[in-house]
């Protein structure tokens, strides 16, 4: 697929079914989010795939946040179900370090950029997902779950799949003058 072309028309797609991506597909996912911008060369992320019975041990921690944070039965029944929306997921977490030249913003921003860089290379090969970030990201819980350090960040968790609906060829039109300026 055509670079431009993705960037351009890029959807994210939240009914996901099987198959994953997996073997090369999956490796140039995970390639592609270490290719992202990184100051210092500090690589600060840490990537947790999470499927089958790893969707299942989410679930369970997601349950226990609930739980722990006395919510409705409805809210704990979300959570429970959450993780299932979708074959795979890949969390990313910020791996962030005390750096003279580049501060501990600028590490959480890379980790974001691998996030997206991560759904464009599972879109340029046929499958999809949606960033997710919520109210766990900050739960001690969840974070403890992926080992969190207290200056690390959970940036999402990218939800992964072949998309269940073709998506639309009509993108809407965006409003750039809106948006930029000469300086
Ligand atoms: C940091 C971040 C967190 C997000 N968290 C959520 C989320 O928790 N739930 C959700 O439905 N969309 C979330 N989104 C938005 C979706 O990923 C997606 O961009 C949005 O649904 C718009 O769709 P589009 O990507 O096709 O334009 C998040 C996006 C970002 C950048």
């Amino acid at each position: 697929m055509d670079a431009l072309e993705l960037l351009l028309n890029r959807r994210s797609a939240s009914r996901l079914i099987t198959p994953a991506p997996s073997g090369d597909a999956l490796d140039n996912i995970i390639h592609a989010g270490m290719r992202a911008p990184d100051h210092g060369a500090l690589q600060p992320w840490r990537f947790f795939i999470i499927q089958d019975e790893g969707l299942s041990r989410f679930s369970a921690v997601l349950t226990q946040a609930a739980q722990q944070d006395r919510l409705d039965e409805e809210v704990i029944e979300k959570a429970r179900q959450s993780p299932f929306r979708a074959p795979m997921i890949i969390a990313v977490i910020a791996h962030c370090e005390e750096n003279p030249k580049v501060p501990q913003w600028e590490q959480v921003v890379s980790a974001g950029c691998a996030v997206h860089a991560m759904q464009m290379a599972a879109q340029a090969q046929g499958f999809n997902g949606i960033w997710r970030s919520g109210a766990w990201t900050h739960h001690n819980l969840v974070r403890e779950a992926f080992g969190c350090r207290p200056q690390d960040e959970i940036v999402g968790f990218l939800y992964l799949g072949t998309p269940q609906l073709k998506a639309s060829l009509t993108v809407t039109p965006l409003d750039t003058k809106k948006f930029v300026n000469y300086f």
